[in-house]
């Protein structure tokens, strides 16, 4: 079942970039797109920024199947992020554990200034206080797949976000 149509996500990733845009006006800002949910929204939402940008991808792994393992694997760290203005963008905030576990790696890099951009918020999912400064959706708590996220690997191709009744 279609739960946020690919129109109504352009028009929200637009949105965003506005904002990103003029908070950041005249300054560089490196975007970290966590890999692979956030790729359909990071390549959209990039399209739109006009700052002065740099774009480091890091991996990161947290769920099997529908489930959060707790124990996120992250795969490679962008280098030298001293001084700099930091954007990281994730598909989804659900628990708050990967976000958590890449903010320590990167903070230890000692960055200027670290935003978190999100897709998805699942609020009530929340077991780390983590907050994103630029939100395109807060969702209840269901298992959405398509634009990006996957459910066991698949579906990430499609174009609209979909979500599955029989999920929790
Ligand atoms: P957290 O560590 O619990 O905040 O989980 C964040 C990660 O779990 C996201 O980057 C997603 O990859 C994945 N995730 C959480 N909820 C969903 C969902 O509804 N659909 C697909 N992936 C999800
Ligand atoms: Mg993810």
């Amino acid at each position: 079942m279609i739960f946020l149509k690919s129109e109504d996500i352009q028009k929200r990733i637009k949105e965003l970039a506005d904002l990103i845009n003029e908070d950041f006006k005249g300054q560089e800002v490196t975007f970290i797109p966590v890999l692979k949910g956030s790729f359909m929204f990071f390549s959209d939402l990039i399209k739109h920024i006009n700052l002065d940008s740099e774009i480091e991808f890091i991996s990161v792994q947290s769920y099997n199947g529908q489930y959060t393992t707790g124990e996120p694997v992250i795969a490679c760290c962008p280098e030298s992020l001293n001084n700099k203005n930091v954007i990281i963008v994730e598909d989804i905030l659900d628990t708050g554990i990967t976000l958590d576990a890449i903010l320590l790696k990167i903070f230890r890099q000692e960055p200027a200034n670290v935003k978190i951009a999100v897709l998805l918020d699942k609020p009530s999912r929340r077991r780390l206080d983590i907050y994103a400064d630029y939100v395109g959706f807060k969702i209840e708590n269901k298992f959405v797949f398509g634009y990006g996220l996957d459910l066991n690997q698949k579906f990430r191709n499609l174009p609209d976000i979909h979500v599955n009744e029989f999920t929790i």
